[in-house]
């Protein structure tokens, strides 16, 4: 039998179902902010390590949580373990983020590119999605993630982190069926990656799409949002009688937003350049909305700090259906203390929008 969650406000709010309060959670809450965090990755030796031991990735999920009252746990891993199961070669280098020394150089190498075996490949992320559960006992609902195929494309193209996409971009402009190809591929190893996140206890899942906002409207309905449509079309949305919410969160969406309500997801990243008033206009409550807070936000004062809580609260409005969120990860630099001053605010501000409303 599946443990009844103590905590299942975020997933009534992704359901749009009424809520005491908002709940959230933080966008790489789980990260080097955190000294327990630089701790347990020494532990691990680097990065991908750490990605890669179930229990000290069970660990480092659980220490936000042990700080902060938040609504939900986030896998600890990378988007970037899908292109490594492909066969790419991910490392990190310290200082200058991720690199494969295999990438995608010719049409040869895309019309070559396996599967991968989930069971097999990847099975290092679904034991820690099992084990994460077990440690969580129902505390609060846990998030399984992917990058979406577009932005997955763009590290496997470009070799690692860019900033102009020139060789993607150039791929595009090229040869656009290859590149579909390529991204359909990565589409089909990212559906099963989910549903295999989803089978061994991920209770919610969520879709980067960190560079979408990169494309032109009409290539982002093409290359990117087409995409990720195939990975909502082919998840398990159900299991043991629960719905299981899929988030999209494209950085810089804007007016695309409503093209992003069609694909019957349930919730929407949205991040700080759009309104979550706007955003509500966009969608127009054909789904929940995550977010927004400037992440740099948070290094300033506490009066600032609660401001800006007041104002994302404010601009989404009253009633169901809000997540609260930063706009985007929060970065290193963040004192950890300035993130407690916004969680009391979010609980201390938010039953006001809610019916019933209750701070606990
Ligand atoms: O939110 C969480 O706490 C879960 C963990 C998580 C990580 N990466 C851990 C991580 C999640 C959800 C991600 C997603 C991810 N990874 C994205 C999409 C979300 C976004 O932020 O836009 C992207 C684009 C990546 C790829 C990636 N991983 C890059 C470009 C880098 C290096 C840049 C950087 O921020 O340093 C990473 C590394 C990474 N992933 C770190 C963490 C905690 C830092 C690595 C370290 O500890 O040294």
């Amino acid at each position: 039998m599946p443990v009844a969650l103590k905590n299942d406000l975020f997933l009534r709010a992704l359901m749009r179902q009424p809520v005491p309060r908002t709940p959230m959670w933080i966008m790489r809450q789980a990260g080097r902010y955190l000294p327990e965090y630089r701790a347990t990755r020494a532990q691990a030796g680097d990065f991908m390590s750490l990605c890669g031991n179930p229990e000290l990735a069970c660990e480092v999920t659980m220490q936000p949580l042990r700080r902060y009252r938040l609504d939900a746990a986030i896998l600890f891993s990378d988007i970037l373990t899908v292109p490594d199961a492909m066969g790419l070669g991910l490392h990190f280098e310290t200082g200058e983020g991720p690199k494969f020394s295999k990438p995608i150089r010719t049409a040869a190498q895309i019309k070559q590119l396996a599967i991968p075996d989930i069971g097999t490949e990847l099975k290092y992320v679904t034991d820690a999605v099992s084990l994460i559960r077990r440690e969580l006992d129902g505390m609060v609902p846990l998030i399984g993630f992917a990058g979406s195929p577009w932005t997955v494309g763009t590290y496997m193209v470009e070799g690692g982190s860019s900033r102009e996409f020139p060789r993607i971009k150039g791929l595009m402009a090229e040869q656009p069926a290859l590149l579909e190809q390529l991204l359909d591929t990565v589409a089909v190893t990212t559906t099963n990656y989910l549903n295999a996140q989803i089978e061994a206890g991920a209770q919610a899942v969520m879709i980067f799409d960190t560079w979408g906002g990169a494309l032109e409207p009409d290539d982002y309905r093409r290359f990117s949002l087409a995409n990720m449509q195939k990975i909502v079309d082919g998840l398990d949305r159900e299991v043991d009688g629960q719905r299981i919410p899929v988030v999209l969160f494209t950085k810089g969406a804007g007016p695309l937003l409503a093209d992003m309500a069609e694909t019957g997801c349930d919730a929407l990243g949205v991040d700080w350049t759009t309104s979550l008033a706007q955003a509500r206009e966009f969608v127009q409550d054909r789904v929940a909305l995550q977010g927004n807070m400037m992440p740099s936000i948070l290094s300033e004062s506490a009066e600032v700090i609660e401001k800006s809580v007041a104002e994302v609260l404010a601009s989404y409005g009253r009633g169901p259906g809000h997540v609260f969120n930063l706009g985007h990860g929060i970065t290193p630099d963040i004192d950890p203390a300035n993130v407690e001053i916004m969680v009391d605010a979010v609980h201390r501000l938010s039953p006001a929008y809610h019916d019933q409303g209750t701070s606990d």
